[in-house]
């Protein structure tokens, strides 16, 4: 068994975090990953509800026994009202991602809830150090979803040099070898998203788990033309990582207004609607229950790190 600071702190079997992802992880996925020996977290997109944060986190815990919850930070800003709904349902852990924590640890942290944050630069690294969460998530450009630009390896080793705080590695993980990879670095566990896209317990259109296993590594893009079609207020500094369809080929790097991204834009219509993924849907090759997605994951890194033992 792999132990690291994550198993112990938390409980898990396995260091590995099923990543809160908007749209696509609720509580089947969550609760598959924290069967398998992981921590499965609920992805509280900015536009879902304090219902929906009650109901997917009693099916995660009803198949998992523990759920985590994540939460946009930058939303929170203007209406924190899912911070409280999450609290309210005493996750294992609350992370709080793209923006600064500092006004919400506290309250998390009254209620015996540990913080994690995932960065993408040593300046966040410095803000949530400052804020007082518990855990690093070092999130690399090559991540699913809304990300920074520095590549997992690269920030993972300046981000382990500059703080005494555990590191987890979020971005490009897929395989043992990824994991074993990030855990001889130092990190203490990785967070991994989009090698769980393709499985059944995820949420969202059947394109989007057919788009992940079809897809190959250099098959994304990292844009914000989704979001602007999808007047989704993100603050500039973070893109998403997206699998590339008509519609970015259409629009990434030109200059349209966001009337005409609008109109294009349609999320029925594989050719036009988004699927957020990141470099390692290369790695999914075909739709595998979540739980043997982690355990073989886990596995394959313990055997690899075995070698050097
Ligand atoms: C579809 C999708 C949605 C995501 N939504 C969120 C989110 O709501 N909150 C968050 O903190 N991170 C979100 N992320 C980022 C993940 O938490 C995580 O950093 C990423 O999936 C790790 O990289 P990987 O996809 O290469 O495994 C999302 C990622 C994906 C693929």
């Amino acid at each position: 068994m792999l132990e690291t600071w994550l198993t112990t702190t938390l409980g898990l079997e396995v260091p590995i975090l099923g990543a809160p992802m908007g749209g696509r992880a609720g509580g089947a996925l969550a609760g598959e990953v924290s069967k398998a020996g992981g921590l499965g977290m609920l992805g509280a997109a900015r536009y879902t509800t304090p219902e929906w944060i009650a109901a997917e986190a009693a099916v995660a815990r009803e198949r998992g026994g523990r759920v985590g919850i994540g939460l946009m930070t930058w939303s929170l800003d203007a209406d924190d009202t899912l911070l409280a709904a999450a609290i309210a349902e005493r996750p294992t852990l609350v992370s709080l991602s793209f923006g600064d924590p500092a006004p919400y640890v506290p309250r998390v942290h009254d209620a015996g809830i540990l913080v994690a944050s995932q960065v993408n630069t040593l300046d966040d690294l410095r803000v949530a150090d400052r804020a007082g969460v518990d855990v690093i998530v070092a999130q690399g450009g090559e991540a699913g979803g809304h990300t920074g630009r520095i590549g997992t390896l690269p920030l993972l080793q300046e981000l382990l040099d500059a703080t005494d705080l555990p590191v987890l590695a979020a971005g490009g993980i897929g395989t043992g070898r990824g994991l074993a990879a990030v855990i001889a670095a130092g990190a203490q566990g990785a967070v991994i998203g989009t090698a769980l896209l393709a499985s059944p317990e995820t949420v969202g259109p059947d394109y989007a788990r057919t788009a992940v296993v079809d897809a190959g590594s250099a098959d994304t893009v990292y844009t914000s033309v989704f979001d602007r079609a999808r007047h989704q207020p993100w603050p500039e500094r973070w893109g998403g990582r997206a699998i590339a369809n008509d519609f970015t080929r259409d629009f990434h790097g030109t200059d349209v207004a966001d009337e005409q991204l609008e109109s294009g834009y349609d999320p029925a219509d594989p050719r036009r609607g988004v699927v957020y993924a990141g470099e390692a849907v290369g790695l999914v090759h075909e739709a595998r229950p979540a739980g043997d997605v982690v355990r073989r994951i886990a596995e394959d890194a313990e055997r690899l790190l075995s070698r050097f033992a």
